[in-house]
């Protein structure tokens, strides 16, 4: 007798609409394959970003003078640019969240590892996943301190403060100061290694996530997500190594 009642209420409370998007979503996200697709898209948002701010490092190539103005317009713009930055950090911790819920529930899912076949060795790249993403999360926090808050080089501070940067936006003296220590250099290049390794399976994953990948075109993504993968560790790549090979030099 109850039951029906208790749906004929459901139906007519308003709330009930009010909510469905939230219960929706909760659902999505309780399921496999919906997390799969939040770390898919997520990905994707923030591969946009690592070849955005790669076009914006590459401008140093062009002289003090260009990669300072373009520093100079990002600090004019902070409304947006902390837009941007909520929008890159809210990308950053779903997509590692969701990532790691996956990872501990397919552990939970299978206690006893399997034997591992000669079938079923994957490529490194793939079993290389998490571990590249937590050294790429340690790196940002890294690269953040750095460049960003400057707390990690008593130089990167004004010359009226001590410090060697003509001013706040002086980005090309902090780059060519950052990367002439060897040490420093070196952890960017195999932080840069590892994202390119990450990025590389990620590509292809995205697609198979979103069921683009089909028979015919499996080979060719694997292409692209090498592609990809080379063109984010040569371009990063290249700004520390112009540093070292003394092609990238102080302004006299
Ligand atoms: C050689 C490689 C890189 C160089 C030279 C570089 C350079 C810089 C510089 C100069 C800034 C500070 C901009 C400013 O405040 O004026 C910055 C910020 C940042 N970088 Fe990089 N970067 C490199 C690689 C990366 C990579 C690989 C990532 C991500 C995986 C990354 C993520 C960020 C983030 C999240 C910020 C903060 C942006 C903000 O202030 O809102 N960077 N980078």
């Amino acid at each position: 007798m109850t039951e029906p009642f208790l749906r004929v209420r459901r139906n007519t409370d308003s709330s009930h609409k009010i909510f469905r998007p939230v219960k929706l979503l909760t659902q999505f996200w309780n399921s496999s394959i919906g997390k799969k697709w939040i770390v898919a898209l997520t990905g994707l948002a923030l591969i946009g970003f690592v070849f955005g701010h790669l076009a914006g490092n590459l401008q140093v190539f062009a002289g003090p003078e260009k990669i300072n103005e373009y520093a100079a317009f990002l600090h004019s713009i902070p409304k947006t640019l902390w837009v941007m930055r909520i929008g890159l950090l809210a990308a950053f911790v779903t997509h590692l969240v969701a990532t790691i819920s996956l990872v501990t529930a397919n552990k939970s899912a299978r206690p006893e590892a399997y034997a591992v076949s000669k079938h079923q060795v994957s490529r490194l790249a793939t079993r290389m996943m998490f571990g590249s993403g937590l050294v790429i999360v340690s790196f940002v926090v890294y690269h953040l301190l750095h460049y960003t808050l400057r707390t990690t080089d008593a130089r990167f501070k004004l010359l009226a403060d001590g410090g060697k940067l003509a001013s706040e936006n002086d980005v090309h003296t902090m780059l060519v100061l950052g990367f002439q220590s060897p040490l420093v250099s070196a952890f960017y290049l195999i932080a840069v290694g590892l994202l390119a390794v990450h990025l590389s399976h990620g590509v292809t994953s995205v697609f198979r996530t979103l069921g683009l990948t089909s028979h015919n075109n499996a080979g060719g993504l694997v292409k692209l997500g090498n592609l990809v993968g080379a063109a984010v560790f040569v371009g990063y790549g290249s700004i520390p190594v112009a540093v070292l090979a003394g092609f990238l030099k102080l302004q006299a």
